[in-house]
């Protein structure tokens, strides 16, 4: 019984890690998303094909293949052709980079669904009483989508967490990579991976019922 409450707070050392990184994952993502739901909305058709390019390639390969591609492929690369020693100074920009850009293109979904979902009367209205429509999308548009997405924003925080646990093989010392260190040293590989496991439960259970509340509140300040 021990061991296992071991597993756990050896796991658990790893949250702050795993949450700074989905954290700025998230934000990044967000931001990227924004610009990709908007491009893939363009009236240019470069803009919407790159747009659509950029994520089509990121849902069409596993993150494990692009962490793998961004830890250990870009350096080789930049020292092959520009033969100069990189090496990145901390993995965890790794993580940052990797985990947001992914999410990013799932993001932009996400918004591209909310912008849809706004009504067109929104905009015509808008337009009508003499607003550009840059200032339709930045002040009718985007508030009441993004208030639509904060359910399906949490979800993607969620999947997140957990999807960090990915970049453990790039060495990032986040909860997944502790439960591995744990357990190549203790030889508990059982008790070490029930314990990452249990920790990552705690969170995404905490996180969804969260989630579920925000989304039960914007509902209720719907109806009022
Ligand atoms: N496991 C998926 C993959 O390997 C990544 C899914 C990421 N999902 C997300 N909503 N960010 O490609």
């Amino acid at each position: 019984m021990a061991e296992y409450l071991q597993g756990i707070v050896v796991a658990a050392r790893g949250i702050p890690v795993t949450i700074t990184i989905s954290f700025v994952a998230i934000i990044g993502g967000l931001i990227i998303g924004l610009f990709v739901a908007i491009a893939k909305r363009s009236k240019f058709k470069v803009l919407r094909g790159l747009a659509t390019i950029y994520v089509d390639i990121l849902r069409g390969t596993p993150l494990l293949v692009q962490v793998l591609i961004l830890a250990y492929g870009v350096p080789q690369l930049i020292k092959s052709t520009m033969g100069i020693q990189f090496n990145w100074e901390h993995m965890i920009i790794v993580g940052f980079i990797a985990c947001g850009v992914n999410s990013s293109a799932y993001m932009a979904e996400i918004i591209r669904s909310g912008l849809q979902a706004v009504d067109i009367g929104q905009t015509e209205a808008a337009r009508s009483l003499g607003l550009s429509s840059g200032q339709t999308m930045r002040y009718i548009i985007v508030p009441q989508a993004f208030k639509i997405i904060v359910p399906a924003l949490g979800n993607e925080f969620v999947t997140l967490i957990k999807e960090t646990s990915i970049l453990s093989v790039a060495g990032i010392v986040e909860i997944t990579r502790r439960g591995t260190l744990w357990a190549s040293s203790s030889f508990l590989s059982f008790q070490a991976y029930i314990g990452v496991a249990i920790v990552y439960l705690v969170m995404t259970l905490t996180l969804s019922r969260l989630v579920a509340y925000i989304e039960r509140r914007l509902a209720q300040s719907d109806r009022s």
